[in-house]
């Protein structure tokens, strides 16, 4: 009862503030804001006033986006609540803003830094709340900003960082929970240690680090670029050092957002999907959490196992470096000498912690490394800042923690080695022999030193990149799975307790992990009672171990002992299918990502089935096969049904049909005979169901018998294609894309094989606009009744078979 009398005085109250506080922006001396009346800034963007949270529900005096419902972006009251709607916020004469409780006690208040006499408080469009003095002399002088005291946002205007003459420090932090504003346990702060970057903290663990300011960007977020949102920068100077942004634009809505769980993300609000559309997250993946490859050790997310010592570096602890142990790092293979010490270029990474640096803007490289060379407590140097050639010196004492590598943009550094090292260095590559034999039959002595000049240039950049046999084709054959000891992954797995299950695949049930370094994992365990099991297992072994591609989910591993495990990369956002097929989640695949989804996909078959030395056909395409990491990237899983070529044979028989109903190809379910052909088919009703947030299985319509492909070409002859999209995505969409791949669908469900276009020309067609052919009758879209009895009658036990993914 008392409840719903205080819900109704809250309607009543809110209601009356709409008509009331419309245009107001300011409070001035002693007056007040009560609770239910607020104040909008002048264009509009930004209300401040109170609102409830938690349950029972507790009041809070905030400020939040008028237009986007309940996005709080600052709260004054964090950890003191109010009870009731009793509370007011005062300004009063002499200066303070006072929120008070219904019993008139002040439970949070603003302290001006001089007395004054006639303060007044205002919300600016920036959705900054401004304490002024309206009498003084300069009364347009700041005296108090809510943008001093940030909470979990980052504002376009505020400063995040420092002011180093009085040590004042503004940081974000978290919330505790959804549902409640006090302090949580991350934070995310300017480290003013060395030369500044941002850490990311839970307590004082450092969860992720976003590396130092090369000039345009932080060294770990490479694709951190100019944007059509805002524009940013770090300002360092002898007051100051904080980073910012602008909006570009008036009409653009981005925030940067420390959530609860400790994730920051950096979002753009889209007014045609009514959404927060993320643009950046950090941590991305596991080699942004902090140190995890430990000193020296390099990491790179699409390796496998995904950390390697930096060359000239070897394991602290062989043992458990070879069971994904990875904490205590790398140390130097020679010990260093001091002062006959080289130094080694490395390229391509995110430069390490620079808690233990010191740095100089007005030295040049040359000046660093002298500098560098003479004391011998300096590991490390390079450019402070990569713009215009390089300029400035970073300099690094200790060990090189947290380094990471890119695939591109990544920064160089040159770390001190022992002169037995000198092999590292390039003029000792002696690669460019065949180059100079082409160069001497050309008999000009100019053309030697100008192919030799670029030969060295190359050769440093090719040669020098870490670590050794980059690429990882190159090292395909003698890859080598790590091997894992039952009692890890069981004490990782918790002993397979229920609780950590989160799913059940056809061979077995599927266990989250953590490993000993923090290393999320997957494990599938294969249930002994499974009868075709053991054979999928060494399959799927053998297969996935040698492929590498960031859309292929990645095999860390396996245990063969009395259990047969196989250890994956940890999937947080599951499988596509259950956002696609899910009442509420499909809402958070607009058509950006679908568009993302569909390319990806296609990469990676297209990778399989070319561009991998195996020539892999997947025989299993399907929604929950497609698994999602943290950024909606898709990664094709579950490998337990394909099939390796040799040479240049294409197609194959079998007597055993494996598949998933409603994404076999006619020529496979009917005949046993797959091709990569079939693999483009069943990508093909993939992209139909991603584009109609629909299964092809189990679609109907009240207009005829068809399955979504029926339907899809249906529509397509009619020309209405645009009415297969599905309704979440049709504000958000590019109807151009989303008629080409509906088109590029259609093409890849044709009933004939011959018809149907090589991944490679899917690829190409998503990539471009050249036109495209017109598709023929799709396979299967007539007679699914009739197929499905056929298939089920021959091959009871071997049809359904499901990912790695779970609910
Ligand atoms: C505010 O109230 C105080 C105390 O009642 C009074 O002295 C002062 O003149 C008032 N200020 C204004 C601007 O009304
Ligand atoms: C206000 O006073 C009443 C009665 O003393 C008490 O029950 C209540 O908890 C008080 N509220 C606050 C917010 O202190
Ligand atoms: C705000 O609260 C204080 C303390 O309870 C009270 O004295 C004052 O009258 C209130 N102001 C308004 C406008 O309700
Ligand atoms: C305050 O700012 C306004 C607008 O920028 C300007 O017109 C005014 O002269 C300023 N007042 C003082 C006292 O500086
Ligand atoms: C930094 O702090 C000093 C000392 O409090 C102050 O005088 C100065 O204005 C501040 N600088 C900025 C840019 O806020
Ligand atoms: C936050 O830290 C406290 C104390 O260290 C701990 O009890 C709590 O579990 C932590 N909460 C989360 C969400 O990690
Ligand atoms: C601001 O963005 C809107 C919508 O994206 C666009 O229509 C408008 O032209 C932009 N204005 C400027 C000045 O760039
Ligand atoms: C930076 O290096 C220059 C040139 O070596 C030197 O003059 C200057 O004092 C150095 N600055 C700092 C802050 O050490
Ligand atoms: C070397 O650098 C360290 C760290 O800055 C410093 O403490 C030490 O005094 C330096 N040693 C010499 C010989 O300059």
């Amino acid at each position: 009862m008392k409840a719903f009398v205080a819900l109704s005085i809250c309607l009543v109250l809110f209601s009356c503030n709409a008509l009331v506080s419309n245009a107001l922006d300011t409070v001035t001396t002693n007056q007040s804001i009560r609770d239910g009346e607020s104040l909008l800034s002048a264009g509009g963007t930004f209300e401040l006033g109170f609102f409830s949270k938690g349950d029972p529900p507790k009041r809070y005096l905030g400020i939040w986006y008028k237009k986007i419902h309940m996005t709080i972006v600052w709260v004054a009251n964090k950890a003191v609540p109010l009870a009731d709607t009793s509370g007011n916020l005062t300004v009063t004469s002499g200066g303070s803003l006072i929120l008070f409780d219904g019993n008139g006690s002040g439970i949070w208040s603003v302290n001006l830094p001089i007395p004054v006499l006639n303060p007044v408080a205002q919300l600016l469009d920036s959705g900054n709340l401004v304490v002024r003095d309206a009498d003084g002399s300069d009364s347009n002088r700041t005296l108090w900003q809510s943008f001093d005291y940030p909470t979990d946002t980052f504002l376009a205007g505020m400063k995040l960082g420092w002011n180093r003459t009085s040590g004042f420090d503004r940081h974000l932090t978290s919330w505790k929970s959804i549902d409640d504003p006090s302090p949580g346990n991350f934070t995310y702060q300017l480290d003013r240690n060395g030369y500044p970057q941002f850490l990311l903290k839970q307590g004082s663990d450092i969860k992720y680090r976003s590396g130092p300011w090369n000039g345009l960007r932080w060294s770990g977020s490479p694709n951190l670029k100019p944007n059509p949102y805002y524009s940013f920068g770090f300002v360092l100077n002898e007051e100051e050092m904080y980073y910012h942004y602008e909006l570009l634009n008036r009409s653009v809505i981005s925030r940067m957002l420390l959530m609860p769980n400790g994730i920051l993300q950096r979002s753009v609000w889209i007014d045609r999907t009514h959404d927060w559309t993320p643009y950046l997250t950090r941590p991305t993946d596991q080699c942004d959490n902090y140190a995890s490859c430990g000193a020296h050790g390099s990491c790179k997310v699409d390796a496998s196992p995904m950390c390697r010592c930096l060359k000239g570096f070897v394991p602290q602890f062989s043992q458990e470096w070879d069971i994904l142990d990875w904490s205590n790092g790398c140390v130097r293979r020679n010990p260093l000498d001091c002062k006959k010490d080289i130094f080694v270029l490395y390229s391509s990474l995110k430069l390490p912690d620079t808690r233990t640096s010191r740095f100089n803007e007005s030295m040049n490289l040359q000046e660093c490394k002298v500098v560098c060379m003479k004391n011998c407590s300096c590991t490390a140097y390079s450019n402070l800042d990569i713009r215009n050639g390089g300029s400035g010196c970073l300099m690094w004492f200790g060990e090189l923690i947290d380094i990471r590598e890119f695939s591109d943009s990544g920064q160089e550094i040159y770390v001190r080695m022992a002169a037995s090292e000198s092999a590292l260095l390039p003029s000792h590559q002696k690669k460019h022999e065949p180059v100079m034999g082409l160069a001497v039959s050309f008999g000009s002595v100019f053309l030697i030193l100008v192919l030799l000049t670029i030969c060295v240039l190359q050769c440093k950049k090719k040669n020098m990149e870490l670590p050794e046999g980059d690429n990882p084709e190159d090292q395909e054959e003698d890859l080598e799975l790590p091997l894992f000891d039952l009692s890890t992954i069981a004490i990782a797995t918790n002993y397979f307790s229920t609780d950590n299950k989160v799913g059940e695949g056809g061979f077995g049930p599927v266990y989250k992990g953590v490993l000993m370094g923090g290393q999320e994992i997957a494990v599938k365990r294969l249930s002994m009672t499974s009868r075709q099991g053991l054979h999928e297992f060494k399959n799927e072994v053998r297969y996935v171990s040698k492929l590498q591609h960031r859309n292929l989910v990645k095999l860390l591993g396996c245990c063969i002992q009395e259990e047969n495990l196989l250890i994956y990369e940890f999937m947080p956002n599951r499988s596509l299918d259950s956002f696609l097929f899910d009442p509420t989640r499909r809402e958070q695949l607009d058509w950006s990502a679908r568009f993302n989804i569909i390319n990806g996909i296609a990469r990676g078959i297209l990778y399989l089935h070319q561009d991998s030395r195996l020539r892999i056909i997947h025989r299993d395409i399907k929604a929950s096969n497609v698994l999602l990491d943290y950024e909606m990237n898709p990664k094709i899983s579950d490998f337990g049904l394909a099939k390796s070529f040799t040479g240049n044979e294409t197609q194959a028989n079998t007597n055993r049909v494996v598949g998933t109903y409603g994404y076999m190809s006619p020529e496979y379910a009917l005949d046993g005979v797959f091709s990569m052909k079939s693999d483009a088919f069943s990508y093909g009703v993939l992209v139909l169901e991603t584009v109609s947030g629909k299964r092809n299985r189990g679609f109907h319509h009240p207009d005829h018998r068809q399955n979504l492909l029926g339907h899809a070409w249906r529509l397509f002859t009619e020309g209405r294609s645009v009415q297969l999209l599905d309704e979440v995505v049709k504000n958000s969409c590019s109807t151009s894309e989303a008629l080409r791949s509906i088109h590029i669908g259609l093409l890849c469900v044709q009933r004939c094989p011959d018809d149907r276009p090589s991944m490679s020309a899917v690829v190409m067609m998503l990539g471009s606009d050249i036109e495209l052919p017109h598709p023929k009758e799709p396979g299967f879209f007539n007679e699914r009744n009739l197929l499905e009895e056929s298939i089920s009658q021959s091959q009871p036990n071997e049809i359904t078979m499901t990912g790695l993914s779970g609910r």
